[in-house]
């Protein structure tokens, strides 16, 4: 597609596949990439229909939905579960699966079995790892096997334990320099975006700038090429601390909150199910049924 095309067809909001070619030329265009995460069939379909470029199967499953402490518990066969039911709701959406904690740390055959189950058993488009400099080795050996990578730099929650917390990343000109390294050696080893996650917003701005690969921003500021958020965080479906970087774009808890109210009151005051809500006898059984024959003989 050229982009007059491409220009053309985001204008008028022709649905189209999303692929990292088409990501590159959003980057190229400066129109901004969109990009959520979803868990299930439903929300899939909700954000695909929507016209949002790229799903993430993020492994924020774990602690949005799963109820664990933080994303490290999370396995490869759990992810798959929810992958699946991903992919059977998104059609044009760029489909990407983070590899959870511990599927790509014991050497690269291993990493690059779990990536391939994930293109396999889930039809991802593309699997996300978390780390700089230090998965480029990988990041060529995927793609070299065909499997797109996006890269995820910053705050990386996978290394909880080592930052100490959830921790803005890139504070000082050393950090900010190792993170320029970080975004250069995945982009080198073939990466087709970086999620750049917890930084502050000049350093991301600069990142952006020097990648000729897109950048996806998560608490990273506005000039970065795309934004990301958490699907249950900005519809307020979650029971965490809400980050700084989150808006609220609608109270999907309150209106559950309260619906769930109303049901309650409705079956305790027994107005709910109506005569309208149930299903009903033929005029001729319900004869029969209420006023049964009397047998022969009585
Ligand atoms: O798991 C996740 O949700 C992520 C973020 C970038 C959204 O990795």
């Amino acid at each position: 597609m050229s982009l007059t095309q491409l220009a053309d067809n985001v204008e008028r909001g022709v649905s189209r596949k999303v692929t990292p070619q088409l990501l590159a030329d959003k980057k190229r265009l400066r129109q901004p990439i969109t990009a959520l995460t979803a868990y299930d069939y439903p929300t899939a379909r909700l954000i695909d229909e929507s016209g949002i470029d790229m799903i993430l199967v993020g492994d924020s499953v774990a602690m949005a939905v799963l109820g664990y402490d933080s994303t490290l518990p999370l396995t490869v066969d759990e992810m798959l579960h929810h992958a699946k039911a991903v992919r059977r709701g998104c059609r044009n959406s760029f489909l990407v699966v983070d590899m959870p904690y511990g599927s790509y740390h014991c050497g690269s055959e291993d990493a690059l079995r779990n990536a391939l189950r994930f293109v396999k058993e889930a039809g991802a488009e593309a699997v996300k790892i978390e780390g700089g400099a230090e998965r480029a080795a990988l990041v060529e050996q995927l793609t070299l096997a065909k499997i797109p990578v996006v890269g995820h730099i910053g705050l990386t929650p996978q290394s909880l334990n080592l930052m100490g917390g959830y921790k803005v990343q890139g504070k000082t000109v050393a950090a900010i320099d190792r993170l320029l390294e970080d975004a250069a050696a995945l982009e080198g080893a073939g990466a087709v975006a970086l999620v750049l996650e917890g930084v502050p917003r000049e350093v991301a701005a600069r990142i952006t700038a020097a990648a000729s690969i897109p950048t996806i921003g998560i608490g990273a500021g506005p000039e970065c090429d795309g934004q990301i958020l958490v699907f249950h965080d900005i519809f307020e479906l979650t029971f965490l601390h809400r980050a700084k970087f989150v808006r609220s774009f609608g109270s999907a808890g309150d209106l559950v909150r309260s619906g769930l109210r109303h049901f309650r009151e409705a079956v305790a005051a027994r107005t709910f199910p109506s005569d309208s809500e149930s299903y009903h006898l033929s005029s001729g059984v319900r004869a029969e049924f209420e006023h049964p024959p009397i047998p022969a003989g009585k």
